[in-house]
């Protein structure tokens, strides 16, 4: 079933199916969500992984400064999670992400000091993938009050002391 996923740039016509896929993930995604995500796709562009039906998942990802990014947004169909596709898209957007020079990768999420069932799977998910939590922030500046912020690092290639501004 994987080898039928495909993960591309994420195109201007994508932005439709990126905000469906969000507004079908309720208990992840406040009802302010679409329009933000609308906003950053436009702006800083994404990833998104299809099948040959659909596209199913959408990365949107900030270039922060030349080695250094964020996953703004991820997300995976409702009906469709837990099949894989979320990894394999992870792993294509890093794997881009390092050929272009990127050596950290930052991804913020709710924090498990809010006790929010639905984001177990979420951290588990970034932990899975090698992703480090360094830091629980709360209040989070342009956060909702009450969800304390995981700040979650993924490192793609090492810091080599004296070699910084390579
Ligand atoms: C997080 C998300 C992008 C992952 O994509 P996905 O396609 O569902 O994930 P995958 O199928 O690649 O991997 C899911 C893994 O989590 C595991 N998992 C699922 N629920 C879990 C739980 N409660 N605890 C631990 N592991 C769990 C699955 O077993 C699977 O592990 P495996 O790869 O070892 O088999 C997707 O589930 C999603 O859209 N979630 C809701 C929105 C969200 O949280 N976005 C991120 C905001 S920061």
């Amino acid at each position: 079933l994987t080898t039928e996923l495909a993960v591309r740039r994420l195109a201007t016509d994508d932005i439709p199916a990126a905000v469906e896929i969000i507004r079908g993930l309720p208990d992840y995604f406040t009802d302010d969500v679409p329009a933000q995500i609308e906003r950053d796709a436009q702006q800083h562009g994404g990833w998104v992984v299809t099948t040959p039906k659909a596209v199913v998942g959408v990365a949107v990802v900030e270039r922060k400064a030349a080695r250094a990014a964020e996953i703004l947004w991820i997300a995976v169909d409702a009906g469709s999670r837990n099949l894989g596709y979320g990894t394999r898209l992870l792993r294509t957007v890093l794997d881009r992400l390092a050929t272009e020079g990127v050596s950290v990768v930052e991804a913020k999420t709710l924090d498990a000091s809010a006790d929010y069932a639905p984001y177990e799977a979420t951290r588990a998910f970034w932990e899975r993938n090698g992703f480090v939590l360094v830091d629980t922030i709360d209040p989070l500046p342009g956060w909702q009050p009450g969800n304390p912020a995981a700040i979650y690092v993924g490192a793609l290639s090492v810091t080599v002391a004296g070699r910084a501004e390579e």
